[in-house]
């Protein structure tokens, strides 16, 4: 007999991951190439169904990683987003034709406030979208289509265009709720209705897709899932736009610890998901808070002594999840500087980082270096070496070499900075109001540039005073956000190393002139 709990006869529901479309949109967390390749391995080995690899037609840039994450992918859907318009499908389909299971994504905005921008009649609007639709369709066999901001679009007008998009061939439709302005009554009533009336609705897949304004974005999702949805679109850590997306560990993991009353399965090994969590904040530059659900650092601690005491008898009292499940390690073991290559391979597996040797013999030296600095090496400092590794891109342009600081109570305070930019060593010795001021100084001496520091923060990997320091710097350029981060047990080398990190993001984007593009249009 089949019952509520066995998941093997339960349905699936689709994950389809927007982290490096959705999630890149949000302010300063532009990614390299590299970075969007190594996102998207690591989702396509976790088993995201559907990855949204990002916006051809956003830039040369943009269409290049698709185009390589599609030739890349071994499991996955890879979908490009488009909107109505020939010239962005065609752009699109030549970026995603390469994968094994291409979909071409496409939306315009359906509420009265985006007929209004657009200057779109329903009428037109709609002969817009079945055109498109048509278009995409005739090109690729899987297309989705979404209405955006649907969830401020009238219902009599949102059937219409549904239909529309269904007869035309869409194979997904997805209902966003753009502004995070649902909430879960609504969001099921709302995908539930479509299902019900629009006439076709049962062929095609039913998709979520909901940001998190008023903090409801997970449950939204979940609501739509049980109304008959059967594809969420999410970002891991949330991340996107204001703020952000529905988080895939959220949902993946509410799926599995609350099985009982939500009965749908998912393709994803969860032992990934702190792997990946780690990597898109290392490489979008955005911290997670501590306690942030399912990946925050809080999120399995326990401070006060009557949890303490609970979980120390039995973990189940004050844990609904095991650490495990979401890759963190149950190894405690704590390194310094007599542990050797192999038990810092094993060490960086239970962590989720799986090295290879070359990589290793780099991260070795790191670790090393940082070990002769601090005695015990806590797996928060061996993330934030991975984390460091990571930014630091081979192919950056500027590149920290040297620094020395003289601070203290009678100022000023120096900074004697090296730099190597594309090649060349540049030496210049700065003064400024306390040592940071001086380092960010003697960077501006030696790479002169105009993008304006809008934040710098400073957070202690672990205790102690040896501990190491994780900074982020957020540099600001004509309304571009780029943002660096770093980690050493000094503070000013951290600083140094966060402000040049973010400065080759935006050389790097300078370099590669992108245009950027406006999502409010339709064409
Ligand atoms: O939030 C939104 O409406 C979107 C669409 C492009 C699907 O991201
Ligand atoms: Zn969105």
């Amino acid at each position: 007999m089949t019952t509520i709990t066995d998941k093997s006869t339960q349905e699936r529901v689709i994950i389809f991951d927007t982290t490096l479309r959705d999630g890149e949109q949000s302010p300063g967390a532009t990614m390299t190439h590299d970075e969007k390749l190594e996102i998207a391995t690591l989702l396509d080995e976790m088993g995201v169904d559907v990855i949204e690899a990002g916006f051809p037609i956003a830039s040369d840039g943009d269409f290049e990683a698709v185009r390589e994450i599609a030739r890349l992918a071994k499991t996955a859907t890879i979908c490009g987003l488009a909107r109505a318009s020939t010239t962005d499908i065609d752009r699109c389909w030549e970026a995603i034709r390469p994968a094994k299971s291409p979909r071409i994504h496409t939306f315009i905005g359906t509420s009265p406030l985006h007929r209004e921008i657009t200057r779109l009649t329903q009428d037109a609007m709609a002969e817009r979208i079945h055109a498109s639709v048509t278009h995409a369709r005739n090109l690729c066999d899987n297309v989705q289509w979404s209405p955006m901001d649907a969830t401020r679009t009238e219902h009599d007008y949102l059937r219409r265009v549904v239909e529309i998009a269904i007869k035309a061939g869409a194979t997904t439709i997805n209902i966003p709720d753009t502004v995070g302005y649902t909430a879960p009554r609504e969001s099921a009533a709302l995908i539930a209705m479509l299902i019900d009336q629009v006439p076709g609705a049962r062929e095609v897949v039913f998709s979520t897709h909901c940001h998190n304004d008023l903090g409801m974005a997970t449950a939204n999702s979940l609501a739509a899932v049980e109304a008959g949805a059967r594809q969420i679109e999410c970002t891991i850590n949330g991340l996107g736009e204001r703020a952000g997306n529905t988080a895939l560990e959220e949902v993946v993991m509410a799926l599995r610890v609350r099985n009982d009353i939500l009965p749908w399965r998912t393709n994803i090994d969860t032992r990934r998901i702190m792997q990946a969590s780690r990597l898109v904040s290392a490489v979008s530059g955005f911290a997670v808070q501590f306690n942030k659900a399912v990946v925050g650092k809080n999120a399995f601690l326990h401070e006060s002594g009557i949890h303490q005491d609970g979980v120390l008898k039995n973990v189940e009292t004050f844990e609904i999840m095991k650490p495990e499940d979401i890759g963190l390690s149950a190894n405690n073991i704590v390194m310094g500087k007599h542990s050797g290559r192999a038990a810092l391979r094993s060490k960086l597996s239970d962590l989720g980082y799986e090295v290879a040797d070359n990589q290793l013999a780099d991260v070795f030296v790191r670790f090393k270096a940082l070990a002769d600095r601090k005695k015990e090496i806590y797996d928060e400092d061996l993330i934030a070496l991975m984390q460091d590794a990571t930014n630091a891109a081979q192919d950056d342009l500027v590149q920290l070499k040297h620094l020395r600081v003289v601070c203290g109570t009678d100022g000023p305070q120096t900074a004697d900075m090296t730099l190597v930019i594309d090649g060349a060593e540049h030496r210049f010795e700065a003064t400024g109001e306390g040592p940071v001021d001086a380092t960010f100084n003697a960077v501006k001496a030696l790479v002169p540039h105009s993008v304006r520091l809008q934040l710098y923060q400073v957070h202690a990997v672990t205790e102690g005073t040896d501990a190491q320091a994780t900074v982020s710097v957020r540099l600001e350029s004509g309304g571009r956000i780029f943002t660096g981060q770093s980690a050493d047990p000094d503070t000013v080398v951290a600083s140094a190393k966060a402000y040049v990190n973010a400065l080759n993001k935006h050389l790097h984007f300078e370099r590669a002139g992108r245009p950027g593009i406006d999502y409010k249009t339709a064409s």
